[in-house]
Parts: C-alpha cells; sequence; structure tokens
C-alpha cells in the first residue's frame, strides 16, 4: 500500500513538472552585446578609442545599451571584446582610486549611474579571436548563454522609445514562444545595406511570420523594406546554426545566414516592427543625430539645446 502510494505520488509530481515545462514561461535574462567589430565608418576616432565608448553626452554609448537592457529584465551582459578594447572592461569595473577621491569631494553621485549597473548586473567580457563577422562574434557566447533564450543588442543601434526595444521583443517573444527579430523600414534606396525580411504573413499589427532573410539584397531583389535592426531575441539553437553556416556576404559569418538555418531547421521566427527612435552611431551622422535626440530630451540641457537649434536654423552665414 505504501509503495503504491510512493508510486502515485511519483507520478503526480511528475506529471506537474511536465505541465509547468509546457506551459513554462520563457525567462530571458541574458543578452549578447558583439563589441569586437573594427568600427571603420567611424575612422580615425575609433583608431585607438572604440566606437561603443563614443559620448552620448555623458554616458559611452555602450551604457545606454546596458541601460535598456537593464530596463528589460536583463541581468546578464556576455560582452564579446577583444584584448584591445580594455576600455569597455574599464568602464564596467569599479575604479576605487576616482571613487576615493570623488567620495572625499562629496561628488560620488557622478558616477553613480554606472557604479549602480556594475552592482546590479553581471558582465562577462568574451574575446573573439579574430573579426570573422557578427554571427561568429555571437558563436563565441555558445557556453556563456547555455540553453536558454537570449537578448542580442548590437551596441551600435541606440533605441530611443517609450517602452525600451528589447523589452518589446521579449514580450512577442513570450507571447508567441519564438524567436523574434526586431525590424524597422527603411527607405527602399537603402535595402541594399541591411538584412532584409521576406514576410509571409501579418499575424497581428506590427508582428509578422518569415517566410525568408536575405542579406544585403539588391535594390530590384529586396522582398520587402522591413531592415534588421540591432535587436533579437534567439533560441540557443542559433549555436549549432552558426557553427554550420558558411562564411556569407563579405566573406563574413553572416548571423542573418545563422537564423536563416536556424529557421530551415524548424525554430520559429517572427519579425517585430520595434516603436522606438533608432541611431546608427557607428557612423559620424547617427551618433551626431542621437546626441541631438538625447540632448533635447535633456532636463537641464533640453531647452538650451532647442534654442541653439532653432537659432541655428535661423542663420544665414554670408561667404
Ligand atoms: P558592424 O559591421 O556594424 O560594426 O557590426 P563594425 O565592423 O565594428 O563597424 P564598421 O562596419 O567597420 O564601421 C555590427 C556589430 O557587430 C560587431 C561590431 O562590433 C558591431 O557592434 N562585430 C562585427 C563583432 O563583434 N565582430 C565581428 O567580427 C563583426
Amino acid at each position: 500500500m505504501e509503495h503504491k502510494r510512493k508510486v502515485v505520488y511519483t507520478l503526480v509530481l511528475l506529471l506537474t513538472l511536465s505541465l509547468q515545462a509546457m506551459g513554462n514561461h520563457m525567462k530571458i535574462t541574458k543578452a549578447v552585446v558583439p563589441a569586437a567589430g573594427l568600427g571603420t565608418r567611424f575612422l580615425p576616432y575609433t583608431k585607438a578609442i572604440p566606437k561603443e565608448m563614443l559620448p552620448i553626452l555623458e554616458k559611452p554609448s555602450i551604457q545606454l545599451i546596458v541601460e535598456e537592457g537593464i530596463a528589460s529584465g536583463i541581468t546578464e551582459f556576455d560582452i564579446i571584446a577583444n584584448a584591445d578594447k580594455p576600455e569597455l572592461e574599464h568602464h564596467f569595473s569599479h575604479n576605487e582610486r576616482l571613487e576615493t577621491i570623488l567620495e572625499d569631494k562629496g561628488k560620488l553621485d557622478l558616477i553613480e549611474s554606472i557604479n549602480t549597473i556594475i552592482d546590479t548586473v553581471q558582465f562577462n567580457f568574451i574575446p573573439q579571436p579574430e573579426p570573422l563577422g557578427l554571427g561568429h562574434a555571437v558563436l563565441q557566447a555558445k557556453n556563456a548563454i547555455g540553453d536558454e533564450y537570449f537578448g542580442i543588442f548590437l551596441p551600435d543601434e541606440i533605441m530611443i522609445g517609450d517602452v525600451p526595444a528589447l523589452a518589446q521583443l521579449i514580450a512577442v517573444a513570450e507571447k508567441y514562444n519564438a524567436s523574434v527579430i526586431g525590424v524597422l523600414e527603411v527607405p527602399h534606396e537603402k535595402v541594399s545595406s541591411y538584412g532584409i525580411v521576406a514576410i509571409k504573413e501579418e499575424l497581428e499589427d506590427g508582428v509578422f511570420e518569415i517566410d525568408h532573410l536575405v542579406e544585403k539584397p539588391k535594390l530590384d531583389q529586396a522582398p520587402s523594406n522591413y531592415a534588421l535592426a540591432g535587436r533579437y531575441v534567439l533560441s540557443p539553437r542559433i549555436f549549432a546554426s552558426l557553427e554550420n553556416t558558411k562564411p556569407g556576404a563579405g566573406n563574413e559569418i553572416q548571423l542573418t545566414d545563422g537564423i536563416s538555418n536556424m529557421m530551415h531547421n524548424g525554430e520559429r521566427v517572427i519579425a517585430y516592427v520595434m516603436k522606438t527612435n533608432r541611431y546608427d552611431v557607428g557612423t559620424p551622422l547617427g551618433w551626431i543625430q542621437a546626441n541631438i535626440e538625447v540632448a533635447m530630451h535633456h532636463p537641464k540641457f533640453g531647452p538650451v539645446v532647442k534654442e541653439l537649434c532653432e537659432k541655428l536654423l535661423r542663420y544665414s552665414y554670408k561667404l
């Protein structure tokens, strides 16, 4: 009798656990930040300083990325960066000497935003032996991510909006229990610079079932003007796909090709049109635009910057 009760108890336990697993909500707490590129579009600045350390007002742009991640529930950041970019690791580590000096002056608040980040979340710095492409960079995080869905931030894409861009993707991933790639509409003449989505079906406003992806299509071959735009939530199955992905455009291992392979192998991937302003701070123009928008929203600088912009627009220089 006792034995029978134990068997029934074990069966009930197993059933409960499997029901929990079936209804299990994916919980996304890890994100990969590939930052091992060369930053050639921002030379000569990037000769000695990583573009991820370009300031957006008083913060390096990678700090805005991490802030977006934290606001989206990320607690572990796996940053792909080589030894020639030690600045990134320095920024996300305490600087005791500076802290002592600032404390003595009563000015510790000046580094409060970064110190709070350092004390709240975990950072892993993972090298990419050679810059063999974005897909190859993501692959370096395989062991750190393990068997979980995870986020990816391209750190040169700064998103500014009411709801953090990655949080928007996570909500869609949880709803559809699928991988999600963030897209934005781009002008037709720009499609050749991006990975572009071919749409199978619109599931709801701004949420699309994908037919396939094309990396940097020719203008007359682009299946849409929805471009991949620097935010992803992906299944850990991407790592096996990337291991089997041959170098593609630019002779680099492309993340887009890895995602395509993963779709061929049965992973559902959805495209979501993010509600955000986006700036490519990997170029001087995108960087200055991001600074203007952030400055305009800044409580202290906003009014001054708006006044300056209005004044400059009224100017007409006589050369
Ligand atoms: P990009 O092509 O935009 O960045 O790659 P890049 O190569 O640094 O810059 P340019 O084109 O020469 O100006 C998108 C992201 O992927 C990372 C980059 O650091 C960037 O954040 N990346 C790219 C890697 O980490 N490793 C690579 O091999 C390639």
